[in-house]
């Protein structure tokens, strides 16, 4: 079964960006332990991340033809995108929710995800173990 493992905003930072929040690993480095796990669980993981809201549309609506299901860590957009969450809404393919912070324990504005209800689940706080949990998720859900 295939899965899409798809990334928003600023995750191509990953590694870089604010490492007391969110570690030191790369994302690719991440996306090459996703990949080893899945394949363990008889996943084939491929990968996607953009910067831009439509790219990341675009990619939910392609991945409704081939993928079984969408790990997605829809970064900010998470917070404010009703178009993001309109997609989810559209496709009938499972979307769980990965958060590497714990989005609870920051800001106000991140307490709130409009995207969640459309979700099949939600991960969030384990750092990159947030992807591989989610593995996890689609072993049970598929
Ligand atoms: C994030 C949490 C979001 O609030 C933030 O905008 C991100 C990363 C996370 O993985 O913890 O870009 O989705």
């Amino acid at each position: 079964k295939k899965l899409l493992i798809l990334n928003g905003p600023n995750l191509n930072l990953m590694g870089e960006r604010e490492p007391g929040v969110y570690g030191n690993e790369s994302l690719d480095d991440i996306n090459r332990q996703i990949e080893q796990k899945g394949k363990e669980l008889g996943f084939e993981c491929h990968f996607f991340q953009s910067n831009w809201e439509g790219a990341v549309i675009d990619q939910i609506h392609e991945a409704r033809k081939e993928y079984a299901g969408i790990i997605l860590n829809a970064g900010a957009l998470t917070h404010y995108s009703y178009a993001v969450r309109d997609a989810i809404a559209a496709i009938h393919i499972p979307v769980v929710e990965v958060h590497c912070s714990n989005v609870h324990a920051r800001e106000e504005f991140r307490h709130t995800s409009v995207i969640s209800p459309v979700c099949a689940g939600s991960i969030v706080g384990f750092g990159k173990n947030s992807y591989l949990l989610a593995l996890n998720a689609f072993e049970m859900l598929l």
